[in-house]
């Protein structure tokens, strides 16, 4: 063999080890995720107070909701690492909703009572100009639920849309959609740009009867979607279901394009059974199928289902699902920050749910719609030492972004290659991070992260050693 080509081959050697080790790994003392075959994640940020809603930017940067601090900005390395922390909105009472216009120039984002937004920089990560939208939205009493949160849709940029939820568990009263509680509605943004409105005076109803619907996510059939937490505690003729009772529910509101009116989803009357065998029933009833709290004459099992729409897709109770983004495959990902209100923890987790044709694959009867992507492997330590997923956001490279609040910290879900989750979705004008490194995150074969990076380390001495000595030895 020739020198020359023995040379080319060591330094493409110290070349390539190089670039699989420049990269080091943020940890933490919670066991690494465990992850679906096929999928790996990594921690792209800590140190945050209550990471919430997050949100890309045209220039490839990400926003951040820090709940009691403000709204962070973070452009990406090539390790996929978060740097540059930037408070570009210095507010204490922003809590979780942010969303950004579709051209990128105007950020959105709210506290437990107020929408606002700002004219945005994309290049410089500015914003100027804020603007009080929506206002109204605090619960006269504690104990409601506080998040406020904002889509502005691709389909439709001219709204924002925002999701309120209820006064308290079960809300006592007559839960009408003029109370402005437990529902949806869309927003003119150059109206209310212009004038501020009360919540509960203004928009369109995209639906109501909704407990807690905080995901809400558009599908690239400019279609909406919301994931609901639904009620704690619940019993049927005065005895207690709720370990396993009643269902989350992923919820369909229709073409944005249509401007017809929406419908009641139920709350605070009826719910969707989840486990049919612990609800004390006349009648045979189905995993989503609406029931009531009492079967009498004012409100019972046959009424729910006359008058109110049913979940497209139910979950196991008490999961708590906090975001639904979907791919450019048009499948849809959801969070779920865990539940308390059961004796075994369940949910802290990322989930996908099959699409096709822009509607779920699985009936409505399915109880197994939701594929586990990224979990804590032990729930047993939940809440206490687990990662509790919240926003979820997709970059250009199909990379699936994640916060988790508990932890103060984001992290992003790839393929095992490195590559991205899905096709990223086109219908989304934004631009992102490219491709990122060699994958060096926690993955569904379980192999050690430490190890690899041992083996990257010892790679690159073996590298270097050899590619100087083979210069050493032909000059
Ligand atoms: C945010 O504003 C408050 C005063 O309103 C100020 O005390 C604080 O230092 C600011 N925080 C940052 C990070 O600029
Ligand atoms: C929003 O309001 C403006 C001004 O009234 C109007 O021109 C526009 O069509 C409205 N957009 C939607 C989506 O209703
Ligand atoms: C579920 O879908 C079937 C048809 O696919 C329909 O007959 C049924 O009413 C639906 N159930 C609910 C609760 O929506
Ligand atoms: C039926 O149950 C509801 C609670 O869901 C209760 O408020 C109402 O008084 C009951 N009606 C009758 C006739 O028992
Ligand atoms: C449900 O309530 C309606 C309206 O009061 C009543 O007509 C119907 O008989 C009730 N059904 C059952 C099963 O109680
Ligand atoms: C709801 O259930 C939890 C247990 O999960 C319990 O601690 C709490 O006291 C209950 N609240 C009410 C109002 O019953």
């Amino acid at each position: 063999m020739r020198w020359s080509t023995l040379i080319v081959a060591g330094q493409a050697f110290v070349a390539s080890a190089l670039a699989q080790t420049t990269c080091s790994k943020y940890t933490n003392d919670l066991p690494a995720p465990s992850m679906a075959a096929g999928y790996i994640s990594d921690i792209a940020f800590q140190g945050l107070k209550f990471p919430r809603g997050i949100q890309w930017d045209t220039t490839g940067h990400l926003l951040v909701v820090d709940r009691g601090v403000g709204i962070y900005r973070f452009s990406v390395d090539d390790c996929l690492h978060l740097q540059d922390e930037t408070l570009i909105v210095n507010n204490t009472l922003l809590n979780h909703g942010i969303s950004m216009s579709p051209d990128g120039k105007t950020l959105f984002a709210s506290t437990n009572d107020v929408a606002y937004s700002w004219a945005y920089d994309p290049q410089t990560g500015t914003v100027s100009d804020q603007k009080t939208l929506v206002t109204g939205m605090a619960n006269p009493v504690d104990g409601g639920h506080i998040t406020r949160t904002l889509l502005s849709p691709i389909s439709k940029p001219d709204w924002l849309i925002i999701s309120v939820g209820s006064q308290s568990n079960i809300d006592e009263f007559n839960l009408a959609s003029s109370s402005g509680k437990a529902q949806i509605r869309a927003f003119n943004v150059s109206e209310v740009s212009e004038k501020s409105v009360d919540f509960n005076q203004g928009g369109f109803i995209l639906g109501f009867g909704l407990r807690n619907s905080v995901g809400l996510g558009e599908d690239n059939q400019a279609q909406l979607w919301s994931v609901e937490n639904s009620v704690d505690n619940i019993t049927r003729d005065g005895q207690e279901i709720y370990q396993n009772n009643p269902a989350e529910e992923l919820n369909f509101h229709g073409s944005l394009l249509d401007m017809s009116p929406r419908g009641d989803y139920g709350y605070p009357n009826c719910f969707a059974v989840w486990s049919a065998d612990e609800i004390p029933l006349e009648h045979n009833l189905f995993i989503g199928d609406q029931f009531a709290m009492y079967d009498n004459s004012t409100m019972n099992d046959t009424l729910c289902a006359e008058l109110y729409q049913p979940p497209r897709i139910s979950f196991q109770a008490h999961q708590a699902p906090l975001d639904i983004k979907f791919d450019g495959d048009g499948n849809a990902w959801i969070s779920f920050h865990g539940s308390w209100n059961r004796a075994v923890p369940v949910g802290y987790h990322v989930v996908k749910v099959d699409f096709a044709n822009g509607q779920p694959v699985d009936k409505n009867d399915s109880s197994t719609a939701a594929m586990e992507i990224m979990a804590n492997p032990d729930l047993t330590m939940c809440q206490s030492a687990c990662f509790r997923p919240v926003g979820l956001g997709f970059d250009t490279a199909g990379h699936l972004w994640m916060s988790s609040d508990a932890t103060g910290e984001i992290y992003v879900i790839r393929k095992s290659d490195g590559s991205g989750v899905a096709a990223y979705t086109s219908t989304a004008a934004v631009t992102g991070p490219t491709p990122g490194p060699t994958p060096t995150g926690s993955s569904g074969d379980k192999k050690s992260v430490a190890g690899r990076v041992a083996v990257g380390v010892t790679a690159w001495i073996v590298s270097v050693v050899a590619g100087l000595s083979m210069m050493i030895y032909f000059f």
